[in-house]
């Protein structure tokens, strides 16, 4: 029998690095779930710090599951959709910068031969974005869509690992040849260029690398074109967004949620940055249902809001285990109810966006 004294004495023996003091006494387990032969928290980090924080939510797992007793433990890493990601001051934001462009005719950045653009949102880090967009892009190629996968996350790329993809694309006639993987073309800054380099890249940089990936890259041909292109979205609603939006007409946005209410909130406001450009935002997904989180939050927000509802994912060591190993868990374990729950929502979708 699991007590909650001694798990959070359990976790004070995990130090954490920014005060040197435990992670209890530190503040940071959240939502912390005790059950006879489980625990599950959440730590939240500010998004430029979830790289230093991931050891310690692998350590606080391993020290948990090793209490006799412990059969199911999950440590999830969040992260707060502050905008500590590298900016200029305000003058050289994106906007501004557009403000000095001729007013019209606005070209717009459509990436050609792209039947329809699919992103992947939500206002805080952390809550599966990338697996969800890497998992729906396979669940809609295994419905016979020709689909593109395009990591908008400029400054923290997680393709290339959840896709076990490397290596420099080639070029033909100007444009990049994106990589293939699991049935799906991809592209990610972090083919490009090494990750540490993109790290520091400031507003411009980034929305400019964005647009290139985006409209230089040989997504489809005129005799074969790309279905659809699944962006996915780096958190919050900084540069990155605001340029994407800016350029391209989205045909959708996904927005994904934990059922925490702090994660809502995002989700929320998340939604409104897409409504005001309108973009149709074809639904919200839950993500981490289960045991450590609860379940039910997103969609009576859905409900809310007045958005679809799509479905939720469980919390489950199959769907981490394929990011980490570069084979999505719906590739891995196409018959199991994971992937049934992601097939669904691609079916959603697709009905949604007409392809
Ligand atoms: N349903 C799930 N069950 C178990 N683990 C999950 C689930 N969804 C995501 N994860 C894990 O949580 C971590 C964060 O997921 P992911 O990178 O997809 O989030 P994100 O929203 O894209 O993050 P970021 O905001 O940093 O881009 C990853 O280790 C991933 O494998
Ligand atoms: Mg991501």
């Amino acid at each position: 029998m699991i007590d909650r004294a001694t798990v959070l004495t359990v976790l004070d023996t995990i130090v954490d690095p920014r005060t040197g003091q435990g992670l209890n006494a530190s503040g940071l387990v959240q939502g912390l779930v005790v059950g006879e032969d489980r625990a599950g928290f959440v730590i939240e980090v500010p998004s430029d710090q979830t790289a230093l924080y991931a050891p310690v939510r692998d350590a606080a797992e391993a020290a948990l599951a090793a209490m006799p007793g412990m059969a199911r433990v999950s440590v999830v890493l969040t992260s707060q959709a502050v905008e500590a990601r590298p900016r200029r001051t305000a003058s050289l934001s994106p906007q501004a910068v557009d403000q000095g462009r001729p007013k019209a005719p606005v070209p717009t950045d459509r990436p050609a031969h792209v039947r329809r653009v699919l992103a992947v949102a939500s206002g805080k880090g952390g809550v599966g974005k990338s697996t969800v967009s890497v998992n729906l892009a396979c669940a809609l190629a295994a419905r016979g869509l020709s689909v593109g996968l395009l990591d908008a996350d400029v400054h923290g790329p997680s393709l290339p690992t959840m896709l076990g993809i490397s290596g420099k694309p080639d070029y033909v006639n100007g444009a990049m040849v994106p990589a293939r993987a699991w049935g799906l073309a991809a592209m990610s800054v972090g083919l490009l260029t090494k990750a540490e380099d993109a790290m520091v890249w400031r507003g411009p940089m980034a929305s400019q690398a964005l647009t290139q990936m985006l409209t230089q890259t040989r997504w489809g041909t005129q005799e074969a074109p790309l279905d659809v292109l699944v962006v996915d979205l780096p958190p919050g609603t900084g540069d990155v967004h605001l340029s994407l939006i800016q350029k391209t007409p989205l045909d959708g946005v996904v927005i994904v949620s934990t059922p925490q209410e702090v994660a809502l909130a995002d989700a929320r406001r998340a939604r409104a940055l897409f409504q005001k450009v309108g973009a149709p935002t074809l639904g919200l997904i839950e993500n981490m249902t289960g045991e450590v989180f609860g379940r039910g939050g997103a969609e009576a927000e859905a409900g809310r809001l007045g958005v679809a509802y799509l479905g939720d994912l469980p919390l489950d060591a199959s769907i981490r285990e394929g990011g980490d190993a570069g084979r999505p868990v719906v590739v891995a374990h196409p018959d199991g109810e994971v992937a049934a729950r992601f097939n669904a929502i691609a079916a959603s979708l697709a009905a949604a966006l007409v392809v």
